[in-house]
C-alpha cells in the first residue's frame, strides 16, 4: 500500500473515531458512534498491516486469528453485569503492550538515532514504559476488586503516600539517568528497574482506593492506556495511534471527571490512591429501627391509585435482569394513566451508563428516563417511589453523616416522595458497604425477594 493510501486511510480512521466518541455521548445515537468505532479500527488495522514495514504477514494472521477468535469467543460469555471487569483487563492488555512495544523499541537495532532524535526517543521509550507498567498492574488489581477475587476494602499501608512520591522520585531520577546514557547495559537495566518500580506502583495506587471509587479508577485506567498507546505512537512514529491514543485518553480523563463529581470524590484523590478514604468506617452490621415489610398487593395497590410514580433502578435490577418485566410494569400503569418516570445516578449499577444500556435494551423510551440532576427536585411530589435493586444510590447518609465513607456523594433523594418501596432480597449492603437509613424511615417500605420475581408478581397483581 502506497504511503499516500495509509495517511488516507488514518485519517479516514481517525475521522470515524471522533464520530464515534460524539455517538457515544448518546444512548439515541450510541449504536451508530459503536459501528463508527468498529469501522475506523478495521481500516486502522488494514492500513497497518498492509504498510511498508510490515512483513511477517504467516504470523501476524495467526496471532489476528487467535485473538480475535478469544475476543468473539469472551464477548458473547460475558455477561453485562461483568463488563467492568472485562473493561479493566483489556487495559491491562494495553498497558503491557505499551511496555513490551517500548523495550522492543529501546532494543530495536534500526530505532537508534543520534543528537535530539535520541533523546526525544528515549523520552517517548521511557515515558510509554512507565505509563503502560501502571497501567498494567493497576489494571490487573481493578480486575480483581471488581470480579471479587481481591477485596473491595481499601489497602491503607502506612507511609503509603511517601511510599507513593519515593515511587515517582526515584522513577524521576531514573529518567534523568537513562535520557542521554551512552551504551546500552546500564541504561537498559535502568529501564527495567523503573517498570518493576511501576508495575508496583500501579498495583499500590488502586489497591489504595476502595471500592465504591472503582468507577472513578476503571476510567482513569482507560485514560491512562490511552496516554501510554500515544506515547507508543510517538516512539513508531504511528500517526493513527497518536491520535487514538490520544482521543482515548482524554475521553477517559474527562469522564473521570465527570464521575468524580458525581461521586464527590477529588480527581486527585483518586489518582493518588487512598487520600481521604481512611476518614469513615464501613459498616456491616448495625440496626437503625424496625424495617417495614410490604407485600405485593398492597405495593400493587399503591401504584394503581398513584398519579405519579418514580423507578429508581440499581444493581440488583441488572442482577436480577429484571429490565423486562419492569418495561411491561411501565406500559402497563401508563395504559391506566400513571405518569411514569425513572430516575438515573450517573454511578447506577457498576458502569458508566449501565442502567441507560438495560433500560434501553428492554425498549424503554427515552424520554421517560431522567438524569439525577433532572428529577431529583420533582421527588418531593411523587407519590410512590420504586427503588428497584439500588442501595448506596439512595443512602440518605451520603448527605446526613459526614462520616459515612459516601459522605458528600450527591444521591437521589427518593425519602422525600410519599412512599418509597424497596425490592431487594435482604437488609444487606451495597457495594460501598454501607448501611441504609432509608430503609427505616416511617414512608419506607421493604418488599423482599428477587426483583425479576417481584415484578412479574407485581404485573400480575396490578
Ligand atoms: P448497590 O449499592 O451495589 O446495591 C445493589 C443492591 O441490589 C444490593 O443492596 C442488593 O441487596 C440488591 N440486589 C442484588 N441482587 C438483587 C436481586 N437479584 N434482586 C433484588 N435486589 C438485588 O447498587 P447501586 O445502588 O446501583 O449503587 C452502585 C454502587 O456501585 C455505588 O456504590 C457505586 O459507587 C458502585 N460502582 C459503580 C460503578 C458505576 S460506574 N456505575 C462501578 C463500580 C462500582 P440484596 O443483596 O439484599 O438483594
Amino acid at each position: 500500500m502506497s504511503s499516500g493510501l495509509i495517511t488516507t486511510a488514518y485519517i479516514a480512521a481517525g475521522v470515524l473515531f471522533i464520530l464515534s466518541l460524539g455517538g457515544l455521548s448518546n444512548q439515541e445515537t450510541a449504536r451508530r458512534g459503536n459501528l463508527y468505532g468498529i469501522l475506523g479500527m478495521a481500516i486502522a488495522l488494514v492500513a497497518t498491516v498492509l504498510g511498508s514495514e510490515v512483513t511477517g504477514y504467516a504470523l501476524i494472521i495467526v496471532t489476528m486469528g487467535i485473538g480475535g477468535a478469544i475476543g468473539v469467543m469472551v464477548s458473547r460469555k460475558v455477561q453485562m453485569t461483568q463488563m467492568p471487569e472485562l473493561v479493566a483487563i483489556l487495559h491491562s492488555f494495553v498497558g503491557m503492550a505499551a511496555v513490551l512495544v517500548g523495550i522492543a523499541g529501546y532494543l530495536d537495532p534500526e530505532m537508534h538515532y543520534a543528537g535530539i532524535e535520541k533523546t526525544i526517543h528515549e523520552v517517548e521509550v521511557f515515558l510509554g514504559v512507565f505509563i503502560g507498567a501502571v497501567t498494567f498492574t493497576g489494571s490487573v488489581v481493578a480486575f480483581g476488586k471488581l470480579r471479587g477475587t481481591i477485596g473491595s476494602r481499601p489497602l491503607l499501608l502506612p507511609f503509603r503516600h511517601l511510599i507513593n512520591l519515593a515511587a515517582i522520585g526515584v522513577t524521576l531520577g531514573i529518567g534523568v539517568l537513562f535520557v542521554g546514557a551512552q551504551g546500552m547495559g546500564y541504561p537498559l537495566f535502568g529501564l527495567i528497574v523503573m517498570t518493576l518500580i511501576a508495575f508496583g506502583l500501579g498495583w499500590h495506587m488502586v489497591m489504595a482506593i476502595g471500592g465504591a471509587d472503582m468507577p472513578v479508577v476503571i476510567s482513569m485506567l482507560n485514560s491512562y492506556s490511552g496516554w501510554a498507546a500515544a506515547a507508543t505512537g510517538f516512539m513508531l512514529g504511528n500517526d493513527l495511534l497518536i491520535i487514538a491514543g490520544a482521543l482515548v485518553g482524554s475521553s477517559g480523563a474527562i469522564l473521570s471527571y465527570i464521575m468524580c463529581k458525581a461521586m464527590n470524590r477529588s480527581l486527585a484523590n483518586v489518582i493518588l490512591g487512598g487520600f481521604g478514604t481512611s476518614g469513615g468506617t464501613v459498616v456491616e452490621g448495625g440496626q437503625q429501627g424496625e424495617a417495614i415489610a410490604t407485600s405485593l398487593e398492597e405495593t400493587a395497590s399503591l401504584l394503581k391509585h398513584a398519579k405519579n410514580v418514580v423507578i429508581v433502578p440499581g444493581y440488583g435490577m441488572a442482577v436480577a435482569q429484571a429490565q423486562h418485566p419492569v418495561f411491561e410494569l411501565t406500559e402497563r400503569l401508563k395504559k391506566d394513566g400513571v405518569n411514569v418516570r425513572f430516575a438515573i445516578h450517573p454511578v447506577a449499577g457498576r458502569m458508566p451508563g449501565h442502567m441507560n444500556v438495560l433500560l434501553a435494551e428492554a425498549r424503554v423510551p427515552y424520554d421517560i428516563v431522567l438524569e439525577m440532576d433532572e428529577i431529583n427536585d420533582d421527588l418531593g411530589d411523587t407519590d410512590a417511589v420504586l427503588v428497584i435493586g439500588a442501595n448506596d444510590i439512595v443512602n440518605p447518609s451520603a448527605l446526613e453523616d459526614p462520616n459515612s465513607p459516601i459522605a458528600g456523594m450527591p444521591v437521589l433523594e427518593v425519602w422525600n416522595a410519599d412512599t418509597v418501596v424497596v425490592l431487594k432480597r435482604s437488609m444487606a449492603t451495597g457495594y460501598a458497604g454501607v448501611e441504609n437509613p432509608l430503609f427505616f424511615k416511617e414512608n419506607t417500605r421493604m418488599l423482599f425477594g428477587d426483583a425479576k420475581e417481584s415484578i412479574t408478581g407485581l404485573l400480575a397483581a396490578v
